[in-house]
């Protein structure tokens, strides 16, 4: 009977076509029709899915200003540029577009803009201090979560590394889950999210935090990747299997907002911030051999994802904790997902210090269910050189 809390969203709408609801959302929201902000990046813009919305919402007779120069992973001086650049245009709801980095950015625009704090890094110093101009998300990617968190990562450049803020006041308001959407996500990119959101199933499942209501959704997630992420990412067009990796995706960033990511994150924040290794590459490397060091502390839970994913005990398979990692081995390799840090210029004399940044996650190294110290994540570090 162990004590949780989760956060939602205040509405989430799911299903092909939902976009076109956002002008009716806005005009509940803001019914005198006020300036709203419509914030994506470079490669979203080139869709033309942002500009489809911007039209959408400005036939309702608001006015909108489309802002796509979110950078990949920011650092939180980018986020600074873009709120002093934005923060006396008047503007009463923000609608993101994009993947984590756009929706972490329009969160933490969200209080930046409503002027109740001047920086980020006031923000990491003093905590978020009440809830902003509020949001809603459209996520592009199958995905970070984000869109149902109340976390927000910046790169810091100082400090070569990735951090988090999380408040219930970065929550979004409102999520529209498309799966036209994310039909023109290239392979690579389907993959590398699509497993960023197997990452938060799974971590969440194993976390210290997790509790009924995780387990739940990282079980289902979890079976909903296995069941559509290889679809997806040999099909781009296939709907079906884009709608049920969004879904997987939204349940867990909900895992997130209950539970808590465990080590394979803490490891990868360092590889994000230091060498710019994208979000979802550098966790799909970790996965396998972070979940093999922590597999004799979870057979029972890893035994029961198994089953659940539709693994059945074969006549050599004694144990099905182990048949569940090779299963996902199997997926990250079918994924086609760069496998060493080396292809991304890391080498040996480098690892003593990425050991020390990861050592430095520790809201997440702390929730991972086996203690893990300076040499076991050197050991792990080496194992993917
Ligand atoms: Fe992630």
């Amino acid at each position: 009977m162990e004590a949780f809390s989760f956060h939602s969203p205040r509405q989430v709408f799911i299903g092909k076509g939902e976009v076109e609801r956002i002008p009716e959302i806005l005009l509940r929201e803001c019914p005198k029709r006020g300036r709203i902000l419509v914030l994506t990046d470079q490669g979203v813009v080139a869709s033309g899915g942002p500009q489809r919305i911007v039209n959408r919402i400005a036939t309702e007779g608001f006015t909108v200003e489309l802002v796509d120069s979110v950078p990949r992973e920011p650092y939180s001086k980018d986020v600074d540029e873009l709120s002093a650049q934005l923060r006396d245009k008047g503007f009463e709801f923000i609608v993101g577009v994009g993947g984590g980095s756009v929706l972490d950015t329009a969160k933490l625009l969200s209080i930046l803009l409503s002027k109740k704090t001047e920086t980020v890094g006031t923000l990491l110093e003093k905590g978020v201090p009440a809830r902003g101009i509020p949001t809603l998300m459209v996520p592009t990617t199958a995905g970070t979560g984000s869109e149902a968190t109340p976390n927000a990562i910046v790169a810091l450049r100082d400090k070569q590394l990735k951090v988090g803020i999380v408040s219930p006041f970065l929550v979004p308001s409102y999520v529209v889950l498309d799966p036209d959407t994310t039909v023109g996500l290239p392979p690579a990119l389907t993959a590398s999210t699509g497993l960023d959101a197997l990452c938060h199933l799974l971590e969440c499942y194993i976390s210290k935090k997790a509790n009924p209501f995780s387990d739940l959704l990282a079980l289902e997630g979890m079976r909903l990747v296995f069941s559509s992420l290889r679809k997806a990412f040999t099909d781009g067009s296939d709907l079906e299997a884009r709608y049920t990796m969004l879904l997987a995706s939204f349940y867990g960033g909900l895992c997130i907002a209950s539970s808590s990511t465990t080590a394979v994150h803490a490891l990868s924040y360092p590889l994000g911030g230091a060498y710019r290794i994208p979000h979802g590459v550098a966790n799909a490397m970790l996965l396998v051999p972070v979940m093999e060091f922590n597999r004799d502390s979870v057979v029972e839970k890893l035994t029961e994802a198994a089953v659940r994913i539709g693994i059945r005990q074969g006549p050599g398979d004694s144990d099905l904790s182990v048949s569940f990692l090779r299963s996902l081995s199997n997926l990250v390799q079918d994924l086609k997902i760069p496998s060493r840090l080396g292809e991304f210029g890391i080498q040996k004399t480098v690892i003593p210090e990425l050991t020390e940044r990861a050592l430095q996650v520790t809201r997440l190294l702390s929730n991972n269910p086996k203690l893990m110290g300076r040499e076991e994540i050197q050991s792990i570090y080496e194992r993917i050189l």
